[in-house]
């Protein structure tokens, strides 16, 4: 073979080469532009206040949709999304606060819920009893802000319904 059909032939698989190489970084580009370098979706964790800020009992957060119950210093905080199809649920203060048994322990409630959309009922520590509700309401998990002290819920993070959080 001569230099000329030598040279030829390296300029040949050069030129392919490069554009195996080309066609290959474009398609990791193309690729790469389907992945937002920005999540919109909302963040899962919310501070909720200072723990201070929440009374003994019951208060609704109609922004998260987060009933949040406090027991001197402890909390603990229970979904208000029906796990029907997803409306709001109510809830409404038993004439008298009941014990459930949860876990082997014993949880004061004080309250119940109701759905409006079709009329599920939950007992006070979200357990689903009559309605199309297939399973209870969630509980998600608090913590306390490191940086200002604040209550922080993850609702993103389920935790079963023995959880307490105990603030100092
Ligand atoms: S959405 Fe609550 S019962 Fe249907």
């Amino acid at each position: 073979m001569s230099d000329k059909s030598d040279r030829r032939d390296f300029l040949v698989k050069l030129g392919l080469g490069a554009g195996v190489v080309g066609v290959g970084l474009q398609g990791v580009a193309s690729l790469r532009s389907l992945v937002p370098n920005v999540s919109y979706d909302p963040p899962t964790t919310v501070k909720l206040g200072p723990p201070g800020d929440f009374p003994d009992g019951l208060k609704f957060l109609p922004d998260e949709r987060l009933f949040v119950f406090r027991e001197g210093k402890t909390f603990y905080a229970i979904s208000a999304v029906c796990t029907h199809l997803g409306c709001t649920v109510r809830a409404e203060a038993l004439p008298q606060p009941e014990t459930a048994e949860v876990n082997g322990r014993p949880v004061r409630l004080t309250h119940r819920y109701l759905c409006p959309c079709h009329g599920s009922r939950y007992r006070g520590d979200g357990q689903n009893v009559s309605g199309p509700a297939p399973r209870p309401l969630a509980w998600y998990r608090l913590t306390v802000a490191p940086d200002d002290g604040q209550l922080v819920v993850d609702l993103a993070d389920e935790v079963d319904r023995d959880f307490r959080l105990t603030v100092a």
